[in-house]
């Protein structure tokens, strides 16, 4: 329930908008102060009197309503207090349907393209792209909560001069047992020797182009290897996708585009608004303080923002999208915001529901893993070791516990996902083991541990037959605070869909796992008669859902047992 908009009805304010004071309404921190809070200074000019006169008249002129214990004008404030009772039936009545609790239908019949993690083939999967992965992922699962279709891609970066070198470099120094063997690593190793050994011998750039040419015009020998890298690539990084749970919709990369772009140049031809600088096609924006979209090069190559047209207008002519997502790194903020103009000058409507759904870098602590100059920090590798310190923890603490790697593997998995998503997305952030792993610490160790123990509760609970669960237990702060949070989840879904952040949940589920905490500490959960267990152990179910809700909703797998 919307505690402030129910509020809201009770005042009869000669100013007669319930929306203002609705908005006006304030959550007091501290509920031995109260609920809410309506601050009256606004009213004072129009009303001729002071904030606390103000609030002292509207204190006595307040309507009844059941979820109201009383209210009390405190310096200009006027200070509601829920009926804690009520409160635990309204709330707890709501999350019963546990499914749908949280789900809302905003976006029915809408479709959202979400660009992310968007590999390169041949290239490292590494800590760089944990970020796009762990926010895209978790923004598709937002969505879909709130009713939106969505379509989830993985625009591949498989084109360019680098597969030219990736040839050379196979043909000189390459094998397939190697490479079936090492992988993208060992693709990598090969890769980097290519531009070690093409310093000295330039001629080595020259093969590497004529290559890539023969790539271009379809020659079989060249697509041949180009089809095999890109295998290796796709086999290794669906390893890593089944790891977090991340699934895509379309693997439509940029080479899908290659056909497409010549249509669209024609059409932008027609249409005027491209122009030739220095042999060169573009589209300039200099009205607009930004450097011309280069869309094809002096030598008749295409570049990466042709193939973004391309790929922005298929996805418009495709899906029809509502709106048009990139999680991409801030780096790529000015090449985004000249696409999105570029898009606009050549007459599409819909550029402005293209998003860059930007966020910071992430590097490591020093020495918490090798990041010297030129070290490639594989997300394989930091999964890998975050699982093992996992499963020293979970040894140390619980050394019989069953089913130990499976649990590791979730909680050590799920504590780097949620180091990307903990923070305002724009955050850089300094990665840390030690940090991320705490089971004490603002981590998703520490909130799964929580959803476990609500497991174990309610395990241990018998099946207690009840009419009427007794809310009069929730009379006391722990309780109403732990109400009054599970209450919200439902609009900080909404705020974390609209402002596409993922910490507004991440950030919540560290509250209600203190929260969740500071009561168990305080209230003896089993035992008591039926009736006050009952209400208890249904305030226990709707913190366990919540939670794995929301850890679902950020892609972190959420373990029964701990
Ligand atoms: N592959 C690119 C990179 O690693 C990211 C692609 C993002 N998506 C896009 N449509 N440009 O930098």
């Amino acid at each position: 329930m919307n505690f402030k908009q129910r509020l809201a009805t009770l005042i009869d304010f000669p100013v007669k908008d319930e929306r203002e004071i609705e908005n006006l309404l304030m959550e007091i921190e501290d509920p031995k102060m109260g609920d809410f809070a309506l601050p009256c200074f606004k009213f004072a000019k129009e009303l001729r009197k002071s904030p606390v006169v103000i609030a002292n008249e509207f204190a006595k002129t307040v309507k009844k309503d059941e979820i109201v214990e009383k209210v009390e004008a405190v310096n200009g404030y006027l200070n509601f207090f829920l009926n804690r009772e009520k409160v635990g039936e309204i709330v707890l009545g709501e999350i019963k349907t546990a499914d749908n609790y949280g789900k809302s239908n905003i976006g029915n019949g809408k479709t959202i393209c979400i660009d992310y993690s968007s590999i390169n083939i041949a290239k490292p999967f590494h800590i760089g792209h944990l970020g796009t992965t762990a926010i895209g992922n978790s923004l598709k699962r937002i969505y879909t909560e709130l009713g939106f279709k969505i379509v989830g891609i993985n625009h591949l970066g498989d084109w360019g001069t680098q597969f030219g070198k990736l040839i050379v470099a196979y043909k000189l120094w390459g094998n397939t047992v190697d490479i079936d063997g090492g992988g993208l690593k060992e693709l990598q190793k090969i890769y980097v020797r290519f531009h070690v050994e093409a310093e000295k011998n330039p001629a080595l750039e020259e093969e590497a182009r004529e290559w890539f040419a023969k790539i271009e015009q379809g020659n079989r020998e060249a697509l041949k290897l180009f089809e095999y890298f890109k295998k290796i690539t796709l086999d290794e990084v669906k390893k890593v996708y089944d790891r977090l749970d991340v699934k895509f919709d379309s693997w439509d990369g940029e080479s899908f585009f290659n056909d497409k772009m010549q249509p669209l140049l024609k059409e932008l031809r027609q249409k005027k608004v491209t122009e030739i600088s220095d042999g060169a096609e573009i589209i300039d924006l200099s009205a607009y303080d930004m450097p011309p979209c280069l869309l094809v090069k002096k030598d008749g190559a295409s570049l990466y923002a042709t193939r973004d047209m391309a790929a922005a207008v298929y996805r418009k002519k495709t899906y029809d999208f509502y709106k048009c997502l990139y999680v991409v790194a801030l780096q790529q903020n000015l090449y985004f915001r000249q696409l999105f103009k570029a898009l606009e000058i050549a007459g599409y409507d819909w550029a402005k529901d293209m998003v860059h759904v930007a966020y910071g870098m992430v590097s490591l602590e020093e020495g918490s893993m090798s990041t010297r100059k030129g070290n490639t920090v594989w997300l394989t590798d930091v999964l890998d070791k975050a699982v093992e310190k996992a499963l020293n923890t979970i040894n140390e603490k619980s050394p019989d516990k069953e089913n130990k790697e499976q649990i590791a593997e979730e909680v050590g998995v799920g504590a780097v996902v949620f180091s990307a998503l903990c923070n305002n997305r724009m955050k850089d952030i300094v990665f840390s083991f030690d940090r991320v792993l705490n089971f004490d610490g603002e981590t998703s160790p520490y909130i799964q541990y929580t959803h476990a123990r609500c497991c174990s509760v309610l395990e241990k609970a018998e099946e207690t037959k009840t009419q009427k669960p007794d809310y009069s237990v929730f009379n006391n702060e722990e309780s109403v605070v732990l109400l009054k949070l599970l209450n919200i989840f439902p609009e900080k879904i909404s705020e974390a869909g609209e402002k596409y952040e993922p910490s507004i949940i991440a950030n919540y589920l560290i509250d209600v796992a203190q929260a969740f905490n500071k009561y168990y500490f305080e209230n003896r959960i089993l035992g008591d008669d039926n009736d006050k267990q009952a209400a208890r152990l249904m305030l226990v179910r709707s913190t366990k859902d919540v939670i794995a809700k929301g850890l679902y909703l950020l892609g972190i797998k959420a373990p029964q047992k701990m």
